[in-house]
């Protein structure tokens, strides 16, 4: 048997649903903030990630899936969102044809060689945003409630947002050179990887996995400490809009995040809900000033943030939020004879083009077995079809829940099904009773009150 690749899934059945939810919900909330979809290739030239994210990255000098294409170019399958829509943007002149700043929103697959473990995948599906052409806080603030807002449209309430500021170049600067004067006596006593980001990058140290937990990293200086004037009031800003948009966040001085690209503002947010396992950042992001220079661009400021589906969904079920039920179909079409199956082929046609959900029977089954199947899809009708009635105009139609059968004349078929579709819908979930709206007249859970 030829199974999946390690770190990688398939979606079916009731996940899947999860999942088309989840994205529907992210459809609709990034029209409201006026973010357009913006869909770039999975891969890409090496070059560009390279370029775009640090050569000294893990996710560059580890775990990218390269590869030579059959005309020798070397090609590297995304990694992440942010440097395929800056790609696009500088070669789209984006900043010269479109209202500033360009606001773009994406749902995609990205390639990690990772370890795979729990929220830790090799084919993982982020759903971002990129707001490119301005410097203006109010964005940062904008972008940090997108995935809040949306985590509480989904009902997610165990989350924790963290920021922090790196502050511009030069108080980066400044801060990088403090840093790396404060860890010289003691660079053997950090691990590998840390030793060869001193010399690289020495503020990815901060948030080593192996190291953070060292006293001498969790009492280095912060970035925070030394921000020239502008990146103070840059920060401030950022902040009093978070507090006028009524969003709780917590500052994290530790936090420098794990691509290189990030000065000002930067922000995870962190799910808390027990049982999820160390992997518990759900969305990351900031703000990213000299990228767009950086890949032959002009001088444009960005910011902009991505989160893992994948890890959305788990806290959603940790969370015990039902986000989506098993699949029901308005109606099922039953026949026997050849003459019963066109017409079934007819009314299915017609029924679909009119807005209803149907399905029929494919696979010769006779009258019983095709009532079981009825069940397994969750139709809510039978439309039993039957020579006789047929010659009549008529259909027998039976309500798969109260098991009432009515026979119903063709022409009114379509008129019957929405009236008590509706009614359906309204029923109470238990007894298929039509409760008046809040009269409270059900017992049916009584006994187990
Ligand atoms: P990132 O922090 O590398 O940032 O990834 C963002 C989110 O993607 C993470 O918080 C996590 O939820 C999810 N994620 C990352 N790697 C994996 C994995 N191996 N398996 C499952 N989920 C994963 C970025 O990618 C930046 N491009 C974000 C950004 C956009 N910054 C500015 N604009």
């Amino acid at each position: 048997m030829i199974t999946k690749q390690k770190g990688c899934h398939d979606i079916y059945g009731i996940e899947a649903k999860k999942w088309k939810y989840v994205n529907s919900i992210i459809d609709s909330l990034c029209e409201k903030y006026n973010y357009q979809y913006i869909r770039t290739p999975i891969f890409e030239s090496s070059e560009l990630f390279h370029r775009g994210m640090g050569e000294t990255t893990d996710v560059v000098t580890k775990e990218t899936y390269d590869f030579k294409d059959r005309g020798e170019r070397n090609i590297t399958l995304r990694p992440e969102g942010t440097a395929g829509i800056i790609r696009s943007y500088i070669e789209h002149k984006m900043y010269g044809n479109m209202p500033q700043p360009v606001k773009l929103y994406y749902i995609g697959t990205m390639y990690r060689y990772e370890r795979p473990q729990s929220g830790r995948d090799r084919e993982l599906t982020q759903f971002g945003v990129e707001a490119i052409g301005s410097n203006d806080p109010m964005l940062d603030a904008e972008v940090i409630s997108i995935p809040v807002n949306l985590f509480k449209l989904l009902g997610l309430k165990e989350i924790k947002v963290k920021i922090n500021t790196l502050g511009d170049k030069e108080s980066r600067e400044t801060y990088k050179k403090t840093l790396i004067e404060y860890l010289k006596p003691n660079i053997d006593t950090l691990c590998e990887d840390c030793k060869e980001r001193y010399t690289k990058n020495p503020l990815r140290i901060l948030d080593c996995k192996i190291d953070h937990e060292k006293e001498m990293i969790q009492n280095a200086p912060k970035t925070i400490d030394y921000l020239n004037e502008a990146s103070k009031e840059h920060f401030e800003q950022v902040k009093k809009y978070l507090t006028l948009m009524d969003i709780d966040y917590e500052i994290d001085t530790k936090l420098v995040r794990g691509l290189d690209y990030y000065n000002h503002t930067v922000f995870e947010i962190e799910a808390h809900v027990e049982g999820f396992g160390s992997n518990n950042v759900l969305a990351g992001g900031g703000r990213y000033n000299g990228l767009v220079s950086a890949l032959g661009g002009p001088e444009t400021d960005a910011v902009g943030f991505a989160l893992g589906l994948g890890r959305v969904i788990t806290a959603l079920d940790l969370e015990k939020i039902e986000i989506a039920k098993e699949t029901t179909v308005d109606a099922f079409i039953m026949y026997v004879s050849q003459t019963e199956k066109e017409y079934a082929a007819t009314l299915a046609q017609e029924l679909r083009m009119n807005g209803f959900q149907v399905d029929t029977e494919y696979t010769n089954r006779g009258l019983k077995a095709q009532f079981k199947q009825a069940d397994r899809l969750g139709a809510k009708f039978l439309l039993i079809l039957n020579d006789e009635d047929l010659k009549n105009d008529i259909i027998k139609v039976k309500n798969n829940s109260t098991k009432e059968e009515e026979e119903v004349e063709i022409d009114y078929l379509m008129y019957y099904l929405d009236e008590h579709l509706l009614e359906e819908e309204e029923a109470c979930d238990c007894c298929h009773e039509h409760h008046e709206h809040g009269s409270g007249t059900c017992h049916c859970h009584d006994e187990e009150e």
